[in-house]
């Protein structure tokens, strides 16, 4: 599948929906575009093609494309953002899924942040809240997708969606950081997969589980680095990229990707 990009344009720290953002310690936006650029590239040339969303004035956080919704089996359920500095993304994002011809489904307005708080483990979807994702918008997605869907409780502020803090590799491989689940949730996990790699909290804190595995290759923050022998037992290979600029905003590697559909050219009949 793609990976859906876009671009740092308008990026910057301007308001604080999170514990990592601070108005006051500013984006540099020369060197976060770089960065970004190291993304890509990587992307690339790993054999991952890349589209591009358009970047609009006054929504700094877009780039966390993340953000926009989850995907599967060809369609989208869009996100509905608990803030309303950000619900601004919206009417973007559905645009931008009608173009490419992907059938769009919504929450309504039940709070629900996309792939920031929706990943697959094979096929079962595996959804967050407890910060951002309201739990009563689970069920809506599930369906929405047709798919079986298991609930992780996230407790610690700072891994404020599921996917700073849990990450499936491939179907049977899991990152995760024990501190930011509810007990009950921290051993749901451990029973998901067979091959679960638990992330020591210094890691974690600096985005090392929001990762994207290209196939072998686990690009991340250069805290995955910490992660290499580990992986390498797995058989996968650990790839840092500096990304110190997004992490002011409280995103990584995976914040600023999402696997999207490809485009649809013929009309989707109802
Ligand atoms: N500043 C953004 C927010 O707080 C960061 C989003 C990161 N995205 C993610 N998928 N974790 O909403």
């Amino acid at each position: 599948m793609p990976i859906l990009m876009c671009p740092p344009t308008h990026f910057g720290v301007v308001y604080e929906i999170n514990p990592w953002m601070h108005v006051a310690s500013p984006v540099d936006r020369r060197r976060a575009t770089d960065q970004w650029e190291a993304l890509r590239t990587t992307y690339r040339d790993l054999g991952a093609e890349v589209v591009l969303a358009d970047p609009v004035p006054g929504l700094p956080d877009m780039v966390f494309t993340a953000n926009a919704g989850v995907t599967w089996g060809g369609r989208v359920v869009l996100s509905r953002f608990r803030h309303p500095e950000r619900q601004g993304e919206e009417v973007h994002w559905r645009e931008l899924f009608a173009s490419r011809g992907t059938p769009v489904f919504d929450t309504a307005a039940l709070p629900f942040e996309g792939a920031g708080d929706a990943l697959f483990v094979g096929d079962t979807l595996v959804c967050g809240y407890g910060f951002r994702t309201d739990r009563a918008a689970i069920p809506v997605v599930a369906r929405a997708l047709g798919v079986h869907v298991v609930e992780l409780e996230l407790v610690d502020p700072r891994y404020y969606h599921l996917d700073t803090c849990f990450c499936a590799l491939d179907a049977r491989t899991i990152l995760f950081a024990p501190a930011a689940f509810a007990p009950a949730s921290r051993e749901r996990v451990r029973r998901l997969a067979p091959r679960v790699i638990e992330v020591p909290d210094g890691l974690a804190a600096g985005f090392a589980c929001n990762a994207t595995a290209i196939g072998d290759v686990v690009v991340s923050s250069e805290a995955v680095e910490g992660l290499s022998d580990q992986l390498r037992e797995l058989g996968y290979r650990a790839l840092g990229l500096p990304m110190g600029e997004f992490m002011k905003a409280g995103g990584g590697v995976r914040c600023l990707s999402l696997p999207v559909p490809a485009t649809r050219t013929r009309p989707v009949s109802t």
